[in-house]
């Protein structure tokens, strides 16, 4: 799939900017401040219908305006034409042709890969750093798993407060087994999916590593379920949806007491992980600052597969700023491999960065204060 046309309204320091895209490669120069990140984080929010740099939507709308719109074509099966609302008075609005509809059909319309240089953090972060890269992958190509997410999500909130409120009023404990049921059933659907995505991810992001690390490393990603430490999750176990209720329950039965007293949830998929191991080491606690980024840019290579594999078509990939983070060997692969798949539209403070055959095939376009000259 790819974007034909994108428009902005207002939105951040963009007044008004209207282009047309190549499927290929779209390359944007600027200076710092300009307006670069705006305009991916713009395509983001078609893709998600939300941003990934702030929760208060309307941060959005430039400054002295009421209300911004986006809106793409998108060229996939059929054209479909894509708008986000958001504005001062009134709820978000969601548009697939013209029509109004939720987050959930909305989502997986436009199907995006970002690498910012924040996605070290996909390695070096936290677990809820990873989860995060996950869910966003599995919700764009899973609505049912989007809407899994956001009812568990809401459990394990009723199941804190009920915790929480147990220290004043034990009697609010009775109300705990309904919930505790909930948790079970779209505790496992959850992890179901997530361990499975983690094996096809595992699987190409194995061959793109060979491909891109001079070393002849062997990266190996792994699903760390709960329940798991990182060393028995090394050992690869695969569970079925039955195994997972089995253990959910127990859990909860082991960790009761220890619920009660701390006063939330222990048990659950909201405290998986991912384990990226390089040739059998930790690659968090071991790796160099290179290695990582070879394994980042291995797994987003890997989410691009995974998309394609799951829906037919690759998603559109969004570079912020990143070409300076990688070496030229790297820079080149990545534009090679991407240069026959899928269309990329790239950030860059300088064109310095790119060989004379890239510039060549791509579209450039030039950003000075929220203006878009090609
Ligand atoms: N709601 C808003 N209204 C008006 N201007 C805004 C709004 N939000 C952000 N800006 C401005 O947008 C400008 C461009 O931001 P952006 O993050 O896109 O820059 P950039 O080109 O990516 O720069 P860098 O190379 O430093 O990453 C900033 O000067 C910022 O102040
Ligand atoms: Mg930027």
């Amino acid at each position: 799939m790819h974007i034909k046309n994108l428009s902005l309204h207002s939105f951040r320091n963009y007044e008004r900017a209207d282009l047309a895209l190549s499927p290929g490669l779209n390359i944007f120069v600027g200076n710092n401040a300009q307006g670069k990140t705006n305009l991916l984080e713009a395509i983001y929010v078609l893709s998600l219908s939300k941003s990934y740099r702030t929760i208060r939507e309307t941060e959005l709308i430039r400054h002295g305006y009421e209300q911004t719109i986006i809106k793409a074509q998108v060229a996939k099966m059929a054209t479909l034409d894509l708008a986000v609302m958001v504005s001062e008075v009134e709820k978000k609005r969601l548009l697939v042709n013209q029509k109004s509809t939720t987050a959930n059909s909305f989502v997986g319309c436009l199907n995006t890969v970002l690498f910012i240089p924040d996605s070290l953090q996909l390695v070096k972060g936290s677990p809820g750093d990873r989860r995060g890269f996950l869910d966003v992958q599995i919700c764009q190509i899973d609505p049912v798993y989007r809407n899994n997410l956001l009812k568990y999500q809401r459990v394990v909130r009723q199941r804190n407060s009920l915790l929480k409120g147990a220290w004043e009023n034990r009697s609010q404990l009775s109300q705990l087994p309904a919930w505790d049921n909930q948790l079970v059933s779209l505790g496992a659907k959850i992890m179901m999916r997530r361990q499975k995505v983690v094996e096809t991810l595992q699987y190409y992001s194995k061959g793109a590593h060979e491909r891109i690390s001079d070393e002849r490393e062997d990266l190996h990603l792994i699903y760390q379920p709960f329940f798991e430490t990182e060393e028995s999750a090394a050992r690869d176990r695969t569970y079925t949806s039955a195994d997972l209720e089995d253990i959910l329950r127990q859990k909860l039965k082991d960790l009761r007491t220890e619920e009660v007293r701390r006063g939330y949830t222990l048990v659950g998929p909201q405290r998986d992980d991912l384990v990226f191991r390089i040739n059998d080491a930790d690659l968090k606690k071991y790796g160099s600052q290179g290695q990582q980024r070879t394994a980042v840019l291995a797994y987003i290579l890997a989410e691009l597969e995974l998309m394609c594999q799951e829906t037919g078509e690759y998603p559109v990939v969004l570079l912020d700023d990143v070409m300076s983070e990688l070496d030229k060997n790297r820079q080149m692969l990545l534009l090679s491999i991407l240069n026959q798949k899928a269309q990329t539209i790239v950030t860059t403070t300088s064109l310095d960065s790119f060989t004379p055959e890239t510039k060549e095939r791509a579209s450039v376009f030039m950003i000075e204060q929220g203006q878009i000259l090609h």
